[in-house]
């Protein structure tokens, strides 16, 4: 008996699908995607300045829909050929001074707005005066600090020679780059010659000659 058509369907459907769902082009977002790139090249002159630079405030989805005085379309969602913004990035007009938006950020932005600009959540009734994102929470200085894993290393003479953690630490990275630490230097013989210490005063007499005199 041969299985029921509609099932070898559902079967290649079940493969290719995922494969299918991986090529669709990943969904950008404004807190993830865009709003790196605006806090880095525009905020400070749209939105967390002393002043709103043409009156337009960049922080927001809903502030960029607002069409500035003169009645342009800053952004409108899902058509970059209408959006002032982008024009003006692709164009090199703004930022108006500082560092210009590479190739792949300005095709981050174009590929956001013609998705429609999507944003992860929806956007707060008010923008705080010092606004730390949920994104920007995730840069490692805002983690509460937490015990690390202490390496394993893998040669036994590095092993030997941890004192204190950080030794592994230390040692690890030098493990990978198949070096260890200098070997220890030993005690201090006191029979040994040039390591008399009666002849310390006499080499301290003679620094103090170069102190001013009183
Ligand atoms: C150094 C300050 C400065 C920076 C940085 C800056 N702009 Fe501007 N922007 C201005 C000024 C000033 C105006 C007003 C220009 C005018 O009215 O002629 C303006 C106007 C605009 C306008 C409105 C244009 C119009 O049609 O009235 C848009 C949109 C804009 N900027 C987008 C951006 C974007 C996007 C960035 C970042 C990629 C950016 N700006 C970075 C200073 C800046």
């Amino acid at each position: 008996m041969h299985p029921h058509p509609s099932k070898s369907i559902l079967l290649a459907a079940a493969i290719f699908l995922p494969a299918l769902a991986f090529a669709e082009p990943h969904e950008l977002t404004l807190e993830r995607d865009v709003r790196p790139i605006l806090k880095e090249h525009c905020f400070h002159c749209h939105g967390e300045g002393e002043k709103l630079k043409g009156g337009v405030d960049l922080r927001l989805r809903r502030f960029m829909e607002k069409p500035t005085k003169d009645g342009d379309k800053v952004m409108v969602p899902g058509k970059p050929e209408e959006s002032e913004m982008l024009q003006l990035v692709r164009d090199g007009d703004m930022p108006e001074k500082g560092k210009k938006l590479t190739p792949a950020e300005i095709s981050t932005l174009e590929q956001w707005i013609a998705q429609g600009a999507k944003t992860l959540r929806p956007e707060p009734e008010q923008v705080p005066k010092v606004w730390i994102t949920e994104e920007e929470r995730e840069y490692w200085a805002f983690q509460p600090i937490r015990r690390g894993k202490v390496p394993q290393l893998k040669n036994a003479a590095d092993v030997a020679r941890v004192r204190t953690p950080i030794d592994a630490f230390l040692l690890a990275k030098l493990e990978q780059k198949g070096l260890t630490f200098s070997p220890e230097g030993g005690q201090a013989d006191p029979s040994a010659p040039g390591d008399d210490r009666s002849h310390r005063p006499a080499a301290h007499a003679r620094g103090s000659r170069h102190l001013p005199r009183r």
